[in-house]
């Protein structure tokens, strides 16, 4: 199957609220498939269901570390997620994305999350993220809300770098 394709703004897509996903079967499955493949052909480090215009909860990190690039990144599948906890300590950093080509923006994110949601099984997940990581899922999952981060940002520049957009 080949990977989908990723829409762009103004899609309408991109705008509305992902409905849960409640049947963890072969269409499920073969989205989660198709959305690792598409994330990895454009060298991602996230993806959300809205981004290949399915309307569904269903987000894709991949995290590798920056200190040691020999660590194979891991990708994790989150069906469903929702952020439990926001710490009150907030770091700005800089984020593009796939659906807004030539742009990065500065954002601010909470520094620490809790994130329960779903594996792709429907195994219960929760997880305690930091940092980089941290940035990414709160990334995704405003995805799943129809938020950009270009409503959040306190600048947004054009550029042609295309660093580990999500
Ligand atoms: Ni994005």
């Amino acid at each position: 199957m080949p990977a989908r394709e990723v829409i762009i703004v103004p899609h309408p897509t991109l705008r509305k609220k992902a409905a849960p996903v409640t049947d963890f079967g072969a269409e499920t499955q073969q989205l989660i498939d198709d959305m690792i493949v598409t994330l990895h052909e454009e060298s991602g480090a996230g993806l959300a269901a809205p981004q290949v215009n399915v309307s569904r909860q269903v987000i894709l990190v991949e995290f590798g570390s920056e200190e040691d690039e020999s660590i194979p990144p891991t990708l994790y599948v989150t069906i469903n997620p929702k952020i439990s906890r926001f710490s009150k300590e907030l770091v700005s950093g800089a984020e593009g994305c796939l659906s807004i080509p030539g742009l990065m923006g500065e954002v601010e994110r909470s520094q620490e999350i809790v994130v329960e949601g779903q594996d792709r099984h429907g195994e219960p997940l929760k997880m305690k993220l930091r940092g980089w990581i941290a940035r990414i899922f709160q990334h995704e999952i405003d995805h799943l809300n129809g938020i950009l981060y270009t409503d959040r940002a306190t600048n947004v520049w054009e550029t042609d770098e295309n660093f580990n957009p999500v």
